[in-house]
């Protein structure tokens, strides 16, 4: 059932009901994080593995990073994650940190850290708020909430994204809030803070180079921390058609041209370009973006749409050399998306 009254959302999360709910990221799959019931829920409607961590979302930063209180979800926090957590929260970041009892394995994946985020959708923060309101006794309340799609599907940058995944798989005590296209598009930042420098380990919404500013350190690269994050994995955003990823527009067209010539079926070939991209005929263009925040914005929908057309081949123009902002985001999923 499709709802807009917060209090509502919130009274279900805390009966241990789902609520598909939006973020400025992507939508989310959001249960109670101390409900083990409603985790074990969040895996069977999206097919995910168990052993997969998920993200807890929290009102605000004193929420995320409290170590002492009866109802911490951390147990210790380095000081370059509490700048990086008044740097950008509420927003696109996601910080993994010391895990305190609370946090359970049922959400870490076993793994002695916790993920956590303060999400800047207001809808998603008014649900969190009202939680706290409604049941003060267990806040700060926290909300896992993995992308709501099906595991293995791209993530869902509206609500009708997420129903066509989940709606079959959701039952009459769940409910699922509209906020409209995310207004970022791609998930958040995740970095792992448990060590004495940064580690990017998904890049995100939130930028290297503004994690590097923040904080004053150099970042790690991912891959040596032994940290997993299944949200790496090379095929996790793969559409059905095959990805080819070109760097300018002359090898856009060249692309096209072979296939065609090929015998590829033009209608069968979807097109990511840049605004004044010229297709052959009978070409799907998929995404006109004119920036890379545009592009971000969507991407998900692009690779949705061409699964739904029976696009068999799409050719994307990278985003530009110099991957900074939300750039290097938009060129991780591609290269995931073309692999
Ligand atoms: O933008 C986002 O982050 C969205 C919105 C809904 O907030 N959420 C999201 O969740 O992308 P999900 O579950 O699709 O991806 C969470 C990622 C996974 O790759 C998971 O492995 C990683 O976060 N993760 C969660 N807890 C972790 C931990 N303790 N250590 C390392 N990685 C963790
Ligand atoms: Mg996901």
């Amino acid at each position: 059932m499709i709802i807009d009254d917060p209090r509502v959302a919130a009274t279900a999360l805390l009966d241990g009901a789902l609520v598909v709910l939006p973020t400025e990221t992507v939508y989310g799959l959001a249960g109670r994080a101390d409900d083990a019931e409603a985790i074990a829920r969040i895996y069977a409607v999206k097919g995910r593995p168990s052993q997969h961590p998920v993200i807890v979302h929290v009102a605000d930063a004193d929420a995320a990073l409290d170590t002492t209180g009866p109802n911490a979800w951390v147990s210790s926090v380095p000081d370059y994650a509490r700048d990086l957590a008044s740097g950008v929260w509420p927003g696109p970041l996601t910080l993994v940190l010391a895990r305190s009892p609370r946090a359970g394995d049922d959400i870490t994946g076993g793994q002695d850290t916790v993920a956590l985020r303060v999400p800047a959708h207001p809808i998603a923060r008014s649900v969190i708020g009202a939680m706290d309101d409604l049941d003060p006794a267990g806040a700060p309340h926290g909300v896992a909430a993995p992308s709501a799609n099906v595991f293995g599907h791209v993530s869902p940058t509206t609500l009708a994204h997420a129903l066509d995944d989940l709606s079959a798989r959701l039952t009459a005590d769940d409910v699922a809030m509209d906020g409209g296209p995310c207004t970022i598009g791609v998930e958040s930042t995740i970095v792992d803070c448990t060590g004495p420098q940064p580690r990017v380990l998904r890049p995100g919404g939130i930028s290297t180079a503004q994690i590097e500013l923040i904080t004053g350190l150099a970042t790690l690269e991912p891959g040596t921390s032994g940290i997993r994050v299944p949200g790496a994995l090379p095929t996790h955003y793969a559409p059905a058609a095959t990805v080819t990823l070109v760097h300018d527009e002359a090898s856009l067209l060249a692309d096209i041209e072979a296939a065609i010539a090929d015998g590829h079926d033009p209608q069968c070939i979807g097109v990511i370009g840049r605004v004044g991209v010229t297709t052959p005929a009978g070409v799907e263009l998929l995404l006109v973006v004119a920036n890379d925040e545009d592009y971000a914005r969507g991407l998900y929908d692009a690779l949705r749409r061409a699964d739904t057309l029976g696009i068999t081949l799409i050719v994307a123009i990278l985003p530009g050399p110099d991957a900074h902002g939300i750039a290097e985001a938009i060129a991780d999923r591609l290269h995931r998306a073309a692999t």
